[in-house]
C-alpha cells in the first residue's frame, strides 16, 4: 500500500473523509499526538486500526466527537462529568462514561465494555474531519505497537508507512503528550491516565472490577470459556471460525478482520445464551489473530 501525505487543506479533509467512509483508517493530527482515525460505528474499519498498528491486544479506544452535544448522545454524563467536559472541552481530556444503549458504536471500539472513552479535540484538522464524516472517530495514537507516540506526520510515516492510505499533515502536535483520562462511571472520579489537563480525581488501579465479568480495561464473559475447540459439548455455546461452524461464526471465510470485528458481539451473545459454557474454535495466531487470541486466552483464564 502506498501511503500519501497531504498537507492539511479542504482537499485533504475531503480525501480523508472519503477514505474513512470507505472503512479505511487515516492518520490525522490532534493537539496531543497524531491519531489513527476510523469510523467508530464500523466494526471492520476499527479492526483495521488494530491491524495497521500491529497491536497484540484490543484495548478500548478513545472515541473523538466534534462537541459535547454529540458526546452526550453517545455516553451518559453524570453532573461531575458534565462539569469537567464544560470546563475542558475542546481539549486534551478524555472522559470514560457509561455507554448509551443504541449509541451505534462498534463493540470492538470499546473492547466490549459498557463504558466509553470520549473526547472533543480542538485541532482544526480533526474538527474538520469529524464534521465532514458526521461519524464519531475511534483514534489511538498513530504509531505501530511498541513505538513512541507520533507528534509529526514524519513520525507517522516512519512507523505506519505502507500500512495506511493517508496521513493528513498538520505540522507538529502542540502538546506532544496524550490526553488525561478520567473515569466518571459512578462513585468518585478516577484518574486512569495523567496528561496535559490536571483534574482532581483519585489515582485508581485500572484493573479494578467494575461489574461482574468486567475489569475496568477488559471485557470478559461471565461464563467459563474454552479455546481451540473443534466441536461443542451439549452444554457449550460454540463460536466457530472457518471450517468449524458453531452456533455463530467469527468468520465463515476465515477472515481475521471480520473475526476481530465480530469478536465482542459474539462473546456477548454467547454470554447471554442459555448454555452455561462457551467454546471457541481455534483462530490462527497471525496478524489480528494474535490480538483475538490474547483476548480469548484472558477470557479462558
Ligand atoms: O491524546 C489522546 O488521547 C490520543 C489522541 C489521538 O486523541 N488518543 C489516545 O487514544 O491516546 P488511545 O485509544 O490510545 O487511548 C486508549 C486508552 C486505553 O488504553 C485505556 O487506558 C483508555 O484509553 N480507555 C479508553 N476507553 C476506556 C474505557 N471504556 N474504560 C477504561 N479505559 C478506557
Ligand atoms: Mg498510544
Amino acid at each position: 500500500m502506498q501511503t500519501r501525505v497531504l498537507p492539511f487543506s479542504d482537499e485533504a479533509i475531503i480525501e480523508a473523509a472519503r477514505l474513512i467512509l470507505a472503512g479505511e483508517p487515516v492518520a490525522v493530527p490532534t493537539e496531543t499526538v497524531y491519531g489513527l482515525a476510523a469510523d467508530a460505528t464500523n466494526a471492520e474499519a476499527v479492526a483495521r486500526i488494530y491491524e495497521a498498528k500491529g497491536r497484540p491486544s484490543f484495548n478500548p479506544l478513545i472515541v473523538h466527537v466534534p462537541d459535547l452535544g454529540t458526546a452526550v448522545g453517545i455516553g451518559q454524563f453524570e453532573p461531575a462529568a458534565l462539569r469537567l467536559a464544560e470546563q475542558h472541552w475542546p481539549g486534551p481530556l478524555t472522559l470514560v462514561v457509561p455507554l448509551r444503549e443504541g449509541s451505534g458504536i462498534a463493540s470492538i471500539a470499546t473492547g466490549g465494555l459498557s463504558t466509553i472513552g470520549l473526547r472533543v479535540p480542538p485541532h482544526s484538522a480533526m474538527q474538520a474531519l469529524l464534521r465532514a464524516v458526521c461519524r464519531p472517530l475511534a483514534a489511538p495514537s498513530a504509531n505501530a505497537s511498541g513505538s513512541i507516540s507520533p507528534t509529526r506526520a514524519e513520525h507517522v510515516l516512519k512507523s505506519l508507512g505502507g500500512r495506511i492510505p493517508l496521513i493528513v499533515d498538520g505540522g507538529a502536535a502542540e502538546r506532544g503528550i496524550e490526553s488525561t483520562i478520567v473515569a466518571a462511571t459512578g462513585g468518585p472520579l478516577r484518574l486512569l491516565r495523567p496528561g496535559p489537563v490536571e483534574v482532581a480525581a483519585s489515582a485508581a488501579p485500572s484493573e479494578t472490577i467494575e461489574a461482574p465479568g468486567q475489569l475496568a480495561n477488559h471485557y470478559s464473559p461471565s461464563k467459563p470459556l474454552r479455546i481451540n475447540a473443534t466441536g461443542a459439548a451439549p452444554d457449550e455455546y460454540l463460536i466457530g471460525f472457518g471450517a468449524i461452524e458453531g452456533e455463530a461464526s467469527l468468520s465463515v471465510r476465515g477472515d481475521l478482520i471480520e473475526a476481530a470485528a465480530r469478536l465482542f458481539d459474539l462473546l456477548h451473545l454467547a454470554d447471554a445464551s442459555a448454555k452455561p459454557r462457551i467454546a471457541v474454535a481455534a483462530v490462527p495466531d497471525e496478524g489480528l489473530g494474535a490480538a483475538i487470541n490474547d483476548r480469548l486466552r484472558r477470557a479462558a483464564a
